[in-house]
């Protein structure tokens, strides 16, 4: 028994070392246009999700996700702030989102995913995700009310076409969140359609040398 543990130590230590070789080696690649190999990428989402999960299982969720006032103050902060990450209906990418890795999900898109919950959505949200491009939105002074009126968009976003999306973001608040630079809801709301959408629904005036347009 005790050659047995001794054969797992050695192992382990082993494995520690070349862990730390490989690292000082410059392994893994950092480049975000060099994706992990099969095996790295499995782990981390297993890590991320494992982690995810032990941090949401004690969020209550608001029984009225389904309210369109959430919806619709929702639509205008949507498009505002995540639109060029995530996409909307009809666009089918952005310049930033093919840059990123990993790839911002498509929330325009149904999700197959059995990990898509609202309260994972919510803790996402709020706390974003290490070494993505998901930042904590709740250190931007975003308060949780509005956190949720994003989780309730984000719920029927699939199901609106661009027309439907546009009528949405159009009867919203614009970019207009509670916590907005500490204060309260409604101060320095911007006013609907003042916020152009970053994404790729309109040709825009930046020109570069890519293949991209
Ligand atoms: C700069 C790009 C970027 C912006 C802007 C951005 N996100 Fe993200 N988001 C990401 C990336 C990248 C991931 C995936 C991270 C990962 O897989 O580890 C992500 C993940 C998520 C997820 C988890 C999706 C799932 O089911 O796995 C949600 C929900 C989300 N973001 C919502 C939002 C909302 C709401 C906003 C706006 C307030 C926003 N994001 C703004 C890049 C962005």
């Amino acid at each position: 028994m005790r050659k047995i543990l001794l054969g797992a130590l050695g192992m382990l230590s082993l494995g520690i070392v070349a862990a730390a070789a490989l690292t000082q080696m410059g392994f893994p690649d950092f480049a975000a246009d060099s994706p992990h190999g099969p095996v790295l990428h499995r782990l981390i989402e297993w890590a991320r999700e494992r982690s995810v999960a032990r941090r949401t299982a004690d969020i209550a969720v608001p029984t009225d996700l389904a309210d369109a006032g959430r919806i619709r103050r929702g639509a205008g902060n949507y498009d505002a702030m995540c639109a060029g990450c995530h996409l909307v209906p009809g666009v089918e990418n952005s310049e930033i989102r093919k840059g990123l890795y990993p790839t911002p999900p498509n929330l325009a898109q149904p999700v197959a995913d059995s990990n898509a919950t609202d309260a994972r959505h919510f803790w996402i949200i709020k706390h974003g995700l290490k070494a993505s491009g998901m930042a904590a939105w709740s250190k931007a002074g975003m308060a949780d009310e509005s956190i949720w009126d994003l989780t309730a968009f984000i719920k029927t976003l699939p199901s609106l076409s661009p027309e439907e999306y546009r009528r949405q973001v159009e009867a919203s608040d614009g970019h207009s969140h509670a916590g907005m630079d500490g204060h309260g809801a409604g101060q320095e709301t911007a006013p609907a359609g003042e916020h152009e959408p970053h994404h790729e629904a309109k040709p825009h005036a930046h020109d570069h040398g890519g293949d991209g347009h």
